[in-house]
């Protein structure tokens, strides 16, 4: 934190004042958080503050004041927040995206490993594999219209099931991808609902709990599975399962069920939205789906590419980035300000939330040139040199930072590319909105049709 006497205690950041004088922002919030975001970025270009009902906020929209509260500042943001912990409590219980303090970072070394350049190297195998399997089922449906964010949600389940906790999950991925889904939008309308209407939130909780239960019996299912065979594999779960403190005690059963569940859903919905939303992109530039068509075949001539062969497809890595600077699958970041802080010069009092919002500061005009619209040539060296560290943090930052990042980047290059060397996806739907819940998906699905290529 800054030091009490360094804090300017003077300078405010703006107040936009909100529709309501009980609730403030609240309502705004929840009927259209994208229109809520829209406005934000339209009349601050700093940050801004607000109040949601008895919360005071206050929104970074400058990459500057991002690194303060993710990096620099850390210590003093930590994630007792409502959203955090409403996914806690209802959902994820203190697994690594929930938990907080010393215990988050015994955590945070223990999976670690699991996330080492040899050990995503390893998985880039298995994602290959599936996306041989992936690629097979569409040659089936070729001049099908699917729904690009089930297709591909499925996918990345599989992928995560297999890579992290050896477990293929292809019969049960409907299943999950649908519990998964309603408990996104049930944490969501969860979220905003409160005193005001008791019977709708009493509603959402019990139905939210519903589905967590669900989702924990698939989780049980899979740790049954591994017992006594903990030595016979080296992936996440084996690594979790065998793992002991200083006195010799290994993680206890919540714990494990905990960390288990987040890495499932962590692990596939977000990867599952960037791929989504790229497509949706790409079957709206036909330019650009042609040129990464062309730059995927002659590089990979034909094969599915391995984990050498990523750095070389820059035009994919470039999409999937364009993508996510557009569309962010995580939105938003929460933090709460422990003790008095000054963020940009701004005051920010103790007991504070701090958002930071990766779908305003990538649309921030002092940064991107003409923000709305898709160019992936933004990231190529030229364009990206000189750029803000956090005008583009889609994985957030700091020691928080995603510990999945560098797996998620390989997946989706992975994935993206072979799609698009074989396929040519069309548009369906004039209009695709976006629907801002936990993580950002496209509102009632993605409809593409897809072609095989001659
Ligand atoms: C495109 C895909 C992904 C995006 C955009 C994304 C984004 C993020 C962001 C922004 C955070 C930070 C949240 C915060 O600071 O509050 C985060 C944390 C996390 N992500 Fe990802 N993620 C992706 C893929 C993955 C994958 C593939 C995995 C696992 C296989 C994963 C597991 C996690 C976990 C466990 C955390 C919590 C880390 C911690 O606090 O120690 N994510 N992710």
């Amino acid at each position: 934190m800054a030091s009490a006497s360094a804090i300017n205690r003077e300078q405010q950041a703006p107040y936009y004042k909100g529709s309501s004088w009980l609730l403030g922002s609240l309502s705004e919030l929840e009927k259209d958080p994208a229109g809520f975001m829209e406005t934000m970025l339209r009349n601050y270009q700093d940050v801004v503050q607000f109040r949601l009902a008895t919360e005071s906020v206050h929104l970074c929209i400058h990459p500057d004041a991002i690194p303060h509260v993710l990096h620099e500042n850390h210590m003093n943001f930590d994630k007792q927040v409502f959203d955090y912990k409403m996914m806690g409590s209802r959902l994820l219980g203190k697994g690594l995206l929930t938990n907080d303090g010393p215990f988050w970072l015994k955590q945070r070394r223990l999976s670690q490993p699991a996330f080492s350049h040899k050990r995503i190297n390893a998985y880039s195998k298995i994602m290959q594999e599936c996306t041989r399997d992936f690629l097979e089922q569409w040659r089936q449906k070729d001049g099908q219209t699917l729904d690009m964010t089930s297709e591909m949600a499925a996918f990345t389940l599989r992928i995560v099931g297999l890579t992290l906790f050896g477990k293929d999950l292809v019969k049960e991925s409907a299943e999950i991808g649908e519990v998964f889904s309603r408990a996104n939008h049930l944490l969501t309308r969860r979220l905003f609902s409160g005193i005001p209407d008791l019977v709708k939130f009493m509603t959402l909780d019990f139905k939210l709990r519903k589905a967590a239960g669900g989702l924990r019996k698939v989780v049980d299912e899979i740790i049954e599975e591994r017992k006594g065979k903990e030595d016979q594999y080296d992936d996440l779960l084996s690594i979790l399962m065998q793992a002991r403190d200083e006195e010799g005690r290994g993680m206890d059963y919540a714990q494990l069920r905990d960390e288990v569940l987040t890495l499932l859903l962590a692990g596939h919905e977000t990867t599952a939205n960037a791929l989504s939303w790229a497509l949706h992109l790409l079957s709206l530039h036909e330019e650009e789906q042609e040129h990464l068509a062309a730059d995927c075949k002659a590089k990979c001539n034909g094969q599915v590419p391995n984990f050498e062969m990523f750095k070389e497809l820059e035009q994919t890595n470039r999409v999937v980035q364009e993508t996510m600077r557009i569309y962010p699958p995580a939105w938003s970041i929460a933090r709460r300000c422990k003790e008095e802080d000054e963020i940009m010069g701004y005051r920010v009092k103790s007991n504070s939330l701090v958002f930071l919002s990766q779908l305003v500061t990538h649309r921030h005009p002092a940064f991107w040139q003409d923000p709305e619209n898709f160019r992936p040539s933004r990231f190529s060296p030229e364009e990206s040199k000189g750029r803000h560290n956090y005008a583009f943090f889609p994985f957030g930052g700091g020691p928080r930072l995603c510990i999945g990042a560098d797996f998620a980047m390989m997946e989706a290059v992975i994935i993206l590319s072979s799609l698009m060397m074989e396929f040519k996806v069309e548009p369906v739907r004039d209009e695709v909105d976006m629907e801002l819940l936990i993580t950002l998906r496209p509102k009632n699905g993605l409809p593409l049709r897809i072609h095989r290529r001659k």
